[in-house]
């Protein structure tokens, strides 16, 4: 039996994007990009890696389940089965959550339910948190609430600076998706 097709949804610099494609034995091929957002870096990086790429603009669609629908689409003519976020700065809509359940997944860079949504690792460092981390979950239709999937935390040291914190829970987030993924990919 062949690997399970994903899509990588993703509207940012593209790093976990990257860290799962080069991952030596990702359980899925990934056939795939999604990002709503046209010039981002992903996009450049898909490219060089030979990885098919939907733009989505959401300004071009009258409401969400109309946008929603020009994505299912293209994730249909795909044969995508899972779906992976990564940096993705849209919420899920019903029209993907009813045709995707419980396989769509995301990964966000705090430990989850503390600093959901925009800025995690700022909102961290601002509350004075020893602790913070990664988080992989499932999707369901709040801000970074469905169910948690794996957690891994990393140290703040005193002194850090936004970057240096970003790297290391970068470093993280590149091991602990590939891995978890793989994880989940065997139990269905
Ligand atoms: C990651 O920190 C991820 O946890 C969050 O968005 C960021 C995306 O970074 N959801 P990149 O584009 O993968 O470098």
């Amino acid at each position: 039996m062949g690997n399970v097709k994903a899509a990588v949804f993703a509207s940012g610099t593209g790093s976990n994007f990257q860290a799962l494609l080069e991952s030596e034995s990702l359980a899925a091929d990934i056939v795939l990009l999604v990002c709503d957002r046209p010039g981002a870096m992903v996009i450049e990086k898909a490219k060089a890696y030979g990885i098919p790429v939907f733009v989505a603009d959401r300004k071009m669609f009258a409401d969400k389940a109309a946008f929603e629908l020009d994505i299912l689409r293209q994730l249909q003519l795909h044969k995508v089965e899972w779906i992976f976020l990564a940096g993705y700065m849209r919420l899920i809509g019903n029209t993907l959550l009813n045709a995707f359940p419980s396989r769509i997944v995301n990964i966000h860079p705090s430990l989850l339910p503390a600093f959901p949504g925009k800025d995690a690792i700022a909102q961290a460092l601002q509350a004075g948190v020893k602790v913070t981390g990664v988080t992989v979950h499932y999707i369901d239709a709040g801000m970074d609430t469905g169910p948690i999937i794996a957690q891994e935390a990393v140290s703040v040291e005193t002194g850090d600076s936004l970057s240096e914190l970003t790297e290391r829970i970068h470093q993280v987030e590149h091991r602990l998706y590939p891995k978890t993924i793989n994880h989940l990919l065997v139990q269905h």
